[in-house]
């Protein structure tokens, strides 16, 4: 069977990669998670000190893009790949809400959106991909033959965030998740460069009452749809 590209936009906390993550082991495709990019721009911009101002650090940040290295390795105990900034795996310190306030802001700048696309491309050009992101389905493969655009609440997002959160141990409040949330969904979808917005030949799924089977089950018919067409 051909393979095709996959490509899975969506508000924050929608369970993009959740999904992605159990689409690309049935198919036997490659997944990549490209947020997973830019919170690494981001942690590194922590690590570095340009973070607290970034309007005043931006230049710098833009300057040191050629020392930012990010790769995927494959884990098989987790199942997919974790992510590495400069050789060092950074996958669990990603993660964090800080890393989450801050990642929306670095997102914005259009030199670090241009070098991640290019990386992006070249990881997908063979097919056999499944990608999530903002941006996937109208900048980085606009010709992807099958693109999904998740919704869902942004309360029922910040549910699922927090609990994330609580399980991983950190220690968050409910209406600080819910406050990133929404100022996320407001950069993401307001900036000038790629803003999030809904590809029109993308299928909209809100998954505010659908379970983690049903959503998988609705979407693999749909991949396996959109592979037969090809
Ligand atoms: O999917 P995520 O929550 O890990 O993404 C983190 C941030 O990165 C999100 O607030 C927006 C940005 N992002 C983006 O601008 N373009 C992408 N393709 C993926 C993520």
């Amino acid at each position: 069977m051909k393979n095709i590209t996959i490509a899975i936009d969506g508000f924050s906390s929608t369970g993009k990669s959740t999904v992605a993550k159990q689409l690309a082991k049935h198919l036997g495709y490659v997944y990549v998670d490209t947020g997973a990019m830019y919170r690494a721009v981001t942690y590194y911009a922590m690590q570095n000190g340009l973070i607290s101002d970034l309007d005043f650090n931006k230049e710098a940040l833009i300057y040191q893009l050629p020392n930012i290295k990010i790769s995927f390795k494959f884990n098989k105990t987790l199942g997919f790949a974790e992510v590495y900034l400069n050789a060092v795996n950074i996958e669990k310190e990603i993660r964090t809400l800080e890393v989450s306030s801050y990642v929306s802001k670095v997102a914005a700048i259009s030199e670090i959106r241009q070098k991640l696309v290019e990386q992006q491309q070249q990881m997908g050009q063979d097919k056999g991909v499944v990608m999530d992101g903002r941006d996937i389905g109208t900048v980085v493969f606009p010709d992807a033959e099958l693109k999904l655009f998740m919704t869902a609440s942004a309360e029922t997002r910040a549910e699922r965030r927090y609990q994330e959160l609580i399980e991983r141990g950190d220690d968050v409040e409910y209406k600080d998740v819910l406050d990133n949330v929404k100022e996320r969904d407001y950069i993401d979808s307001n900036r000038k460069d790629s803003p999030l917005k809904k590809a029109e030949d993308a299928i909209e799924i809100d998954n505010s009452n659908m379970s983690l089977d049903e959503q998988f089950n609705t979407i693999l018919q749909l991949a396996k749809m959109t592979t037969e067409d090809c």
